[in-house]
């Protein structure tokens, strides 16, 4: 994907998430001279990877496999000093985008939908790391519901699934609705050791460098401040 790109699908998820009052935190508009400016304060973000965050997973076709996230709060796994044991997401699912099988070994989740169109899951029981047919017992909302792997599980606006390590998973926004507000409340989150991916795909790309950044993402920390 080009940077140009990123910039626009970005601006779009800001109009987006602020058409239902979501609004985010300060940093979510820095500009590129605003992160320098901070650069002394803002090691949590940095450090714990908060922030916007733009992927395809390697599909090299975002509008069909791919996710726009927003990481608001988050911590660090075995740090004493970015302690927080909990972390939360926005998202912007497009109608018919698909976020592609996976699990997380350390991460408990709640996904939910906060609001726009309809979010549609597929679940998976697990054998060696590896999704398999079969059923599998999932909670809705504290209703505890058995699924069969085969099976489509609609989520409306209000309605949030909770998903535990080990529990595979692959949603997208139904193409007969809108776009979907999707929000996570979960365990600290690690997308670059945490992600069980059921066939191999790739969490962060390198962009195609057609113009500025309008928003830093995660993945240009590093490079940006030179953070080795
Ligand atoms: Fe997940």
């Amino acid at each position: 994907m080009k940077r140009s790109e990123i910039n626009t699908y970005i601006k779009e998820a800001e109009e987006f998430f602020a058409s239902f009052q979501f609004y985010l935190p300060a940093f979510s508009k820095w500009t590129l001279e605003d992160w320098k400016k901070n650069r002394e304060k803002c090691d949590e973000i940095l450090s714990c990877a908060m922030g916007w965050d733009v992927t395809d997973f390697g599909s090299g076709d975002f509008l069909k496999v791919g996710l726009l996230l927003f990481t608001i709060r988050n911590g660090v796994l075995h740090s004493e000093k970015y302690t927080k044991p909990y972390a939360e997401k926005i998202m912007l699912v497009k109608p018919g985008q698909v976020t592609p099988m996976h699990c997380h070994y350390r991460k408990q989740e709640d996904i939910i939908n906060r609001g726009g169109g309809r979010l549609v899951f597929q679940l998976a029981p697990a054998e060696n790391n590896k999704p398999v047919r079969g059923k599998v017992n999932v909670v809705k909302d504290g209703l505890l519901l058995t699924v069969d792997s085969s099976e489509k599980i609609p989520l409306e606006p209000g309605e949030s699934l909770t998903l535990v390590p080990g529990a595979f998973h692959t949603f997208h926004a139904d193409p007969s609705f809108g776009s979907v507000m999707v929000g996570e409340v979960s365990s600290v989150n690690d997308d670059n050791t945490d992600n069980c991916f059921a066939e191999e795909r790739e969490r962060f790309q390198k962009w195609e460098e057609d113009t500025l950044p309008t928003r830093l993402t995660v993945s240009d920390y590093a490079d940006f401040f030179n953070i080795k």
